[in-house]
């Protein structure tokens, strides 16, 4: 029978101290306000905003409009995963850790949009009030699939800011460097939340295999309440940023590899449902996949012909 989530967070609080301790090993320390050029910055009443001023594919816009706004959205993930987190327990600790690192990326990608004008100030001022009125954050329903979920968010997140900076213009260095430490601070909350779940399946590894599956169903890059949503995340995976290609590739597949979610033993029978379930899940967006890069193989010869 799985384990209630009360023995899995008592089970795990070695573990969350060892890998907080890894984490603290290797120190990431960064100023926000040292990576930007200041005196570049100009008044937006005498100059207002205009496209012009920062030329860039509508893709790479969005990403990094959704991106900073689900930075801004910090405090809501802070309270789900508290949720989880009860006092004394060192996982509170973590979650103190990762929320003081997570807040310096919203405000030194902000500063960063406002001195280069990427981005129209007053369009991502006006989203992050709607968005932050709402407080919508993916809320998990235990501890087990809340760390699921936050490994791929980590790993998704850390690939959607990787591959925002490799797009910006070429002399936009500042830009380029300050999405490459938020995606390096992003990496090290995932090797964290990766390797506590892999500790999680040695310890429950049906419950997990639950836990795992039903995320892996239902999983969506944050940003649901972010005004046109959709509209944003289909640019945003048309300029090859992130989208079903990415997800399946670079999050899914290495991280359930790396669980050995399919030769596990020793499951329970609602966790070998589970699994399979998991599996055909992977298979069906894995044919998502080769479908629509099928579709946009047949597209790109026939629209070269019309120009
Ligand atoms: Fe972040
Ligand atoms: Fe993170």
């Amino acid at each position: 029978m799985a384990k209630s989530r009360v023995d899995l967070l008592e089970e795990i609080a070695p573990d969350v101290e060892r890998l907080y301790n890894r984490h603290m090993d290797a120190p990431r320390l960064w100023y926000p306000h040292e990576q930007i050029r200041w005196g570049e910055g100009e008044d937006f009443g005498a100059h207002p905003w205009s496209p012009y001023d920062y030329q860039i594919a509508d893709g790479v816009r969005s990403s990094i409009y959704v991106n900073l706004l689900t930075e801004d959205n910090l405090p809501y993930y802070t309270d789900s995963i508290l949720a989880h987190s009860p006092v004394g327990h060192p996982i509170r600790d973590w979650t103190f850790q990762w929320t003081m690192e997570e807040n310096r990326h919203a405000m030194v990608m902000r500063d960063w949009v406002h001195i280069s004008r990427c981005i129209d100030p007053t369009l991502l001022e006006d989203g992050r009030r709607v968005q932050m009125q709402k407080g919508e954050v993916p809320r998990p329903a235990t501890f087990a699939e809340l760390i699921a979920y936050v490994s791929f968010q980590e790993r998704a997140t850390q690939i959607a800011h990787r591959n925002t900076g490799s797009k910006l213009p070429k002399d936009d260095k500042i830009g380029r460097n300050v999405l490459g430490l938020i995606a390096g601070d992003e990496t090290k909350h995932y090797l964290f939340y990766r390797d506590l779940t892999l500790a999680a399946f040695a310890i429950d590894p049906s419950a997990m295999m639950i836990a795992v599956s039903r995320q892996v169903s239902t999983f969506a890059m944050p940003g649901t309440g972010i005004p046109s949503f959709t509209r944003h995340a289909v640019r945003i995976a048309k300029e090859g940023i992130y989208g079903l290609g990415q997800y399946l590739s670079d999050v899914l597949t290495p991280i359930l590899s790396l669980w050995d979610v399919e030769h596990l033993k020793g499951l329970t029978k609602e966790a070998e449902v589970a699994r399979t379930e998991l599996v055909n899940v992977k298979a069906k967006i894995a044919e998502t996949v080769e479908r629509m890069a099928h579709k946009a193989a047949l597209i790109k010869p026939s629209l070269s012909r019309s120009h």
